[in-house]
């Protein structure tokens, strides 16, 4: 049987852990930095990926903002609100999109679970 105080120790030395790994995994976070290449890289594979899928014709402009949440180290989900310009309607300014996706960088698996226009 395990003495109270050697608990107690297990518990102080572990706890930071435990709340440090639940502070990254498992929450939705904000995306703080809209420039970071991967989130563009993402960005990028949610627009050709519903370009394919819909034959459209949208150009990447920029990230405006989003969210991330990741279940570990590898695997994460993210939300993002796209600037992109339509080929199709070259008189329409850029106009704002969202997409959801999903990334395992290990295996390379990516996968778009919406893309839409923006609502605001
Ligand atoms: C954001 O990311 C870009 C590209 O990695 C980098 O050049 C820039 O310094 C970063 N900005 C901030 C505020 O961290
Ligand atoms: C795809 O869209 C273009 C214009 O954006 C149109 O000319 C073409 O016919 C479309 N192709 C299909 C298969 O719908």
């Amino acid at each position: 049987m395990m003495r109270p105080l050697y608990l107690l120790t297990l518990l102080v030395l572990f706890l930071p852990l435990v709340v440090s790994l639940s502070r990254e995994y498992g929450v939705w976070r904000p995306i703080t930095n809209t420039s970071n290449p991967y989130v563009i890289e993402i960005a990028k594979f949610a627009i050709s990926h519903n370009n394919k899928r819909n034959n459209k014709s949208l150009v990447f402009q920029s990230v405006d903002g989003g969210d991330i949440h990741r279940s570990d180290k590898l695997d994460a989900y993210y939300k993002l609100t796209i600037v992109a310009k339509d080929e199709a309607l070259p008189s329409r300014p850029a106009g704002k999109y969202v997409a959801g996706v999903w990334d395992q960088s290990i295996q390379l698996v990516r996968k778009l679970y919406y893309f839409r226009k923006s609502q605001n």
